[in-house]
């Protein structure tokens, strides 16, 4: 019997590139993440799905996630593989490691790799290769990819699926009601929107948030200043429970710029 969905497993020793990328992907489903040195102490197989990965260093996976994997129980398990690298082809990095999983008996559900910034031999030469990567078109594919892979485990964007949204106003929050399997679920706010079922009023929220757009009230955080939203995304980045969801059009952008034009501090 496994207990929980998914857990994310990575080794990142060199510039925490792909601790990025582990988090992004983690963040998308709300999984557990551990070090491979946490992940000592896990039970693997109480997960449905394991996620690996590391920086490749000589053209192979972290020695502590094939160790993580040689401590696996032999049994059936979904897991995926994900590493960040300096070379521009990926060749045949993660053949190691997958064969390691496959003897294992383990399903390979799909596998993901990006460029990180490499200032190894050659490259040190001119700076570095792979300046400023992963960037954020590398963490947008990290949760695009974990996202496609993996939809069971993803939050579902509920605002996404209300059919007539309000005019946004000064100084109220829209509030909608969405059907799901005979559950109520309740959405606050239109550009900043909070599930209501999900959000646990744990004030985070609230703290991160530079413009002061969200309160809490009754336990639950209510974006009540909606139009002073500048699209940062510190609060859903930091929402643990992902309960939080930005929305905007180009033309809300716009309208940012327009807003805070006159201001000259926070
Ligand atoms: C000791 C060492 C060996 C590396 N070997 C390779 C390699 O064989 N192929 C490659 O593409 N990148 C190689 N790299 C670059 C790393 O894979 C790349 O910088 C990666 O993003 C590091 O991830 P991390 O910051 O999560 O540790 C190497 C880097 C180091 C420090």
């Amino acid at each position: 019997m496994k207990n929980y969905d998914c857990i994310i497993i990575y080794e990142s020793i060199y510039k925490g590139n792909t601790k990025k990328i582990a988090e992004a992907m983690a963040h998308t489903i709300g999984c557990k993440i551990a070090t491979a040195k946490e992940a000592l102490n896990i039970d693997l197989s109480q997960y449905k799905t394991i996620g690996l990965g590391s920086g490749v260093y000589f053209g192979s996976h972290h020695p502590a996630i094939f160790a993580i994997v040689e401590r696996m129980e032999n049994s059936q398990q979904d897991t995926f593989i994900f590493s960040t690298r300096g070379n521009p082809m990926h060749g045949k990095y993660h053949k190691p490691i997958k064969e390691a999983l496959l003897n294992k008996s383990k399903r390979i559900i799909g596998e993901f790799t990006v460029k990180g910034y490499d200032g190894t031999g050659p490259f040190l030469i001119f700076g570095g290769g792979n300046c400023g990567r992963p960037n954020e078109k590398d963490i947008e594919k990290a949760v695009k990819f974990i996202r496609t892979k993996l939809p069971k485990y993803c939050v579902t964007d509920y605002y996404k699926l209300i059919k007539n949204h309000l005019p946004v106003k000064d100084g109220t929050v829209n509030t909608y009601r969405y059907n799901h399997n005979n559950n109520s679920i309740i959405i606050k706010g239109d550009i900043v929107s909070i599930n209501q079922n999900i959000c646990i009023g744990c004030g985070k929220c609230t703290t991160v948030c530079p413009m002061n757009v969200i309160d809490i009230q009754s336990d639950k955080a209510i974006p009540l200043r909606e139009l002073d939203c500048t699209l940062c995304s510190l609060c859903a980045i930091n929402c643990k429970e992902r309960a939080i969801y930005i929305h905007y059009s180009w033309k809300d952008a716009i309208n940012v710029a327009k807003r805070h034009s006159g201001r000259n501090s926070l």
